[in-house]
């Protein structure tokens, strides 16, 4: 039984000293938060605190982003062995602004995946569609194209650990997320993908893919619905410890209800 995810992306919205108010403020809801999987992922420099306030609570912590190598002359840039001396259990590889702002490849993110699986941390792998790929209606081709590179070499229970987040590139940082009812079919072709690139697969239905783009406590209920959606990805709603519990909340008794 796959457990419903809930992910809190701070971003760079939080100083060290907000960050751990806020680890402080929601460090509470992860005990009540029965059959969920429930990660927040704070900047680098708050990892180390953020980490120690929230152990026991329920609540994993990621990184945002790490460096494919593990040691070596790569300045500036973070290691996979000291997120895990931390105790980071995630980490976030290829989110849109990763790629855009930063110019991060489907090559790089692909080389990331395979140092966080040997390495045993949960890679919470973003993609998604640009608007101009949507308007082309290019969507699920451009996203099994990526798949294909990235995924390319890791094995079938590798994969099934990583948290796929589907966050539409047009959705992210917006006032509406993408429509529910139509993000449901684009995971469902998703899963098909996978079941095609993992042919022991029962029709992709182990992976898990959340949903990701502008969510907040207007349209969860309607996205918590959608049979292909395994959890959500939020940003910015998430960052009121309020709305974080109640969405907390929601996805706990949408889980029981499934059990
Ligand atoms: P948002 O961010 O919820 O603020 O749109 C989502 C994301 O970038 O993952």
């Amino acid at each position: 039984m796959k457990r419903m995810i809930l992910g809190s992306g701070w971003k760079m919205f939080l100083s060290d000293s907000e960050a751990l108010a806020h680890a402080e403020a929601i460090a509470a809801y992860g005990t009540e938060a029965q059959g969920l999987e429930l990660f927040v992922l704070p900047s680098f420099t708050a990892l180390h605190r953020v980490t120690e306030r929230l152990a026991g609570s329920g609540i994993r912590v990621g990184a945002q982003n790490m460096a494919w190598a593990e040691k070596g002359a790569f300045t500036g840039e973070v290691s996979v062995l000291s997120l895990k001396e931390m105790g980071v259990t995630h980490v976030e590889i290829g989110h849109t602004e990763r790629r855009e702002l930063f110019g991060e490849t489907v090559a790089t993110i692909a080389l990331k995946l395979r140092t966080a699986l040997q390495h045993g941390l949960t890679p919470v792998y973003c993609f998604g569609e640009n608007a101009a790929e949507k308007r082309n209606g290019q969507t699920e081709r451009v996203l099994a194209e990526e798949f294909r590179e990235a995924l390319h070499g890791i094995g079938f229970e590798e994969a099934q650990t990583i948290i796929f987040a589907y966050e539409p590139v047009w959705a992210i940082g917006v006032a509406q997320s993408a429509e529910p009812e139509e993000v449901n079919p684009i995971i469902g072709s998703l899963r098909s993908v996978l079941a095609e690139l993992y042919p022991s697969s029962k029709e992709g239905s182990e992976f898990r893919i959340v949903y990701g783009g502008s969510v907040n406590l207007d349209n969860f209920p309607k996205l918590l619905e959608q049979p292909h959606i395994d959890g959500l990805f939020v940003g910015r709603a998430s960052l009121v410890p309020e709305n974080y519990a109640e969405m907390v909340r929601q996805m706990t008794r949408k889980a029981a209800e499934q059990r």
